[in-house]
């Protein structure tokens, strides 16, 4: 990133410290996983995982899939960290820097890592999955990383992370959703307490676009389309299993039939993000600018539509072996 590019992030620190860390909640204030967990230093342990496994005897496989995938999602946290710490001009130089972008990073990952630790602890106390597959798809999808196509660029990374963290918000709802419908309110509670978190992360990082289209709206703008151009790709979209090379298309088609997140749910959040940053309203930019807000404005009405498309054209049913759930197969 050229120079003057670098100086407004470090001329934003005093910005970023009292309007976003303010995004980030005490240690002390913030829930743990084992408030959502069997007590193992308590007499009722065992009674307490008998209580979580009836509880989940009902949730159909697909859910499962689709938790698992969510989960492995959230595991590959040491990926995110180190995308986040690619940026010029934002990411943390030594390890234990002070810088407020740093600061966030930091306790931003701090935060996350709760998610997969409850996710993965329930869904072993669960027993309904086959732990060890799930465990292998992690190792194979952090030692492969992710490419989301950022560039090292603060710009591009926030709109990145401003789209994920809604994506995320929007999974986590609709697993809660579900989970109370299948009669797991506690389930429900968990990847309700989980959402909440990422629509926290949302605000923040939407915080900072919105700060980066006031003073250089342009440069925004031209960062803005460029993502939506290459598509922003899900942080997991590597994930391998050791046996299906196509693990991700798979997760997500059944995420898609039960609804947990869908096509019409990526067009929702890219209209979403025009609307909270104002880019229809946007004015004074170079040629180049307004061809770009031209294009994202009217992006998320071209994806509905081919969507809708694609629905139309009739899809047969296929099904397919999930190694998480004892290769069980299931409806894509
Ligand atoms: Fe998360
Ligand atoms: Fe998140």
């Amino acid at each position: 990133m050229p120079p003057e590019k670098m100086e407004i992030f470090k001329s934003l620190e005093t910005w970023a410290e009292d309007n976003i860390l303010v995004y980030l909640k005490p240690v002390e204030k913030s829930w743990q996983p084992q408030d959502f967990l069997p007590d193992p230093k308590s007499d009722g342990f065992y009674d307490q995982i008998k209580d979580l496994r009836e509880r989940c005897k009902e949730i159909p496989e697909d859910y499962l899939v689709v938790l698992v995938g969510d989960m492995i999602t959230e595991e590959a946290l040491p990926t995110y960290i180190t995308i986040l710490n690619t940026l010029d001009g934002v990411k943390d130089e030594t390890g234990d820097s002070t810088s407020p972008w740093a600061v966030w990073t930091k306790a931003w990952t701090a935060e996350e890592s709760r998610h997969g630790d409850l996710l993965n602890k329930y869904l072993y106390l669960s027993g309904r999955v086959d732990m060890k597959q799930v465990e292998k798809t992690i190792q194979y999808l952090i030692g492969s990383g992710m490419t989301p196509q950022i560039e090292n660029n603060p710009y591009l990374g926030f709109i990145y992370t401003s789209f994920q963290e809604r994506a995320t918000f929007i999974s986590h709802g609709s697993t809660a959703r579900l989970a109370k419908d299948h009669g797991d309110i506690k389930l429900a509670q968990i990847c309700g307490t989980i959402a909440a978190d990422e629509k926290r992360h949302e605000t923040a990082y939407t915080k900072i676009v919105e700060k980066l289209f006031e003073i250089d709206p342009d440069a925004t703008l031209l960062g803005f389309a460029d993502m939506m151009k290459k598509k922003i790709s899900m942080p997991a979209h590597l994930m391998f299993d050791g046996k299906d090379d196509n693990l991700f298309e798979h997760y997500s088609a059944v995420a898609q039939r039960l609804g947990v997140y869908t096509a019409k749910d990526y067009a929702d959040i890219l209209e979403l993000l025009v609307a909270r940053w104002n880019v229809e309203k946007l004015t004074d930019l170079s040629a180049e600018g307004r061809k770009a807000r031209d294009y994202v404005c009217s992006l998320a009405r071209r994806i509905k539509r081919l969507e809708e498309r694609a629905q139309v054209r009739a899809k047969v049913a296929q099904t397919l072996p999930f190694s998480w759930v004892f290769n069980q197969e299931m409806q894509l």
